[in-house]
């Protein structure tokens, strides 16, 4: 299995360096204007290990199987597509710009690849394969760890663009998810490193879906000390235009004026109700008392309710008790 895994490993790097000199060759001269055109540098290219996958159906098929690498392994490791219905093998990244993904140590694990314009679909990202679980990584946590010695926090953002964008510019503490949703393993996997994440979604309705659901997934993560917090952008930006747009230090304020999790629970509770009416206000208290549920025990917990209380005029004691009989309820 060691053996298995290591020719695993050694496949997905020399696939990487593949992309990285088709990049230099006259043949990526396309896909060099297309990063030139969304203003990412030469150096910050090199340092995120970006490449080119030639418009050739079996450049790196070819180039694999001279070393000795069988198409069952190159199949494996998502490199390679094998259709059914032909029996046919042909390489999954075509005319793309590749990010490599690696893994915390450094080693590439799945590559996600742009196409140089507009068609669809617009990034492909290698399968699930026996070192790549879409669900647990997170592109640019190596490198944010490589360029910060201490981190104080980490910035969770949609996109691969955002997060060598924002490296160029200087913010190097950018991470994303690969096309999901954050999940509890990624969250746990950060507050290992920094006690605080501050989310940053497009500004568009999906991005203020993703904070809901990423509001969602947290609570339950929120131990005293720990804090998160949701930066929203701008509609029709995401953290690579804005950034672009208005330099550096304007983002670092917007990331700095980011709403904690709080000011976040009860802004969306209230969206849409009229808190003068008790039958809104019954549904906002009700709204942020079963989020208040899903904390662990702690400070945290204890002033929530008790701002609840505050905002509503419901004595904290009540919802405690309510809050008590609905755990029971559901077991
Ligand atoms: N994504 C994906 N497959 C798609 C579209 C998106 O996996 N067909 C993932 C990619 O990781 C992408 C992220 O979702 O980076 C965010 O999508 P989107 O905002 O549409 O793309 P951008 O990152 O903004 O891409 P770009 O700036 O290159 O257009
Ligand atoms: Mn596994
Ligand atoms: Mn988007
Ligand atoms: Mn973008
Ligand atoms: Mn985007």
């Amino acid at each position: 299995r060691d053996r298995k895994r290591q020719e695993g490993v050694n496949l997905l790097e020399l696939s990487a360096s593949f992309f990285r000199e088709r990049l230099k060759m006259p043949e990526g001269k396309g896909a060099r204007d297309y990063l030139a055109t969304r203003g990412l540098s030469p150096e910050i290219q090199t340092e995120f290990g970006i490449g080119y996958a030639p418009d050739d159906w079996e450049a790196l098929k070819r180039h694999l199987s001279a070393r000795e690498i069988p198409e069952s392994v190159q199949i494996e490791y998502g490199l390679l597509v094998h259709r059914e219905e032909s029996g046919r093998t042909y390489d999954r990244f075509r005319d793309r710009v590749i990010f490599p993904i690696r893994d915390i140590r450094g080693r590439t694990i799945a590559f996600g690849g742009r196409v140089l314009g507009d068609a669809k679909p617009k990034y492909l990202n290698s399968p699930e394969t026996p070192v790549f679980h879409k669900g647990r990584e997170l592109y640019g946590l190596f490198e944010a760890r490589q360029a910060n010695s201490r981190m104080e926090r980490l910035l969770i953002v949609e996109g691969y663009m955002d997060v060598v964008a924002l490296a160029q510019f200087g913010i190097r503490n950018a991470v994303a998810t690969l096309g999901t949703s954050t999940s509890e393993d990624h969250l746990s996997r950060l507050f290992r490193m920094v006690d605080e994440v501050v989310f940053c979604f497009d500004g568009d309705r999906a991005g203020r879906q993703a904070a809901t659901r990423a509001l969602e997934t947290v609570l339950p993560q929120m131990i005293d000390g720990r804090q998160a917090r949701f930066l929203f952008l701008p509609e029709g930006e995401d953290p690579d235009t804005l950034v672009r747009r208005e330099g550096a230090e304007t983002f670092v304020d917007r990331i700095a004026c980011a709403s904690p999790l709080s000011e976040f629970l009860f802004d969306q509770a209230a969206r849409g109700r009229d808190l003068a009416r008790i039958e809104d206000r019954e549904r906002y208290a009700s709204q942020v008392l079963m989020a208040i549920a899903q904390l662990p025990d702690g400070v945290l917990k204890s002033l929530l309710l008790n701002e609840l209380s505050r905002r509503t005029g419901v004595d904290q004691a009540r919802f405690e008790a309510l809050m008590a009989r609905a755990e029971s309820g559901s077991r």
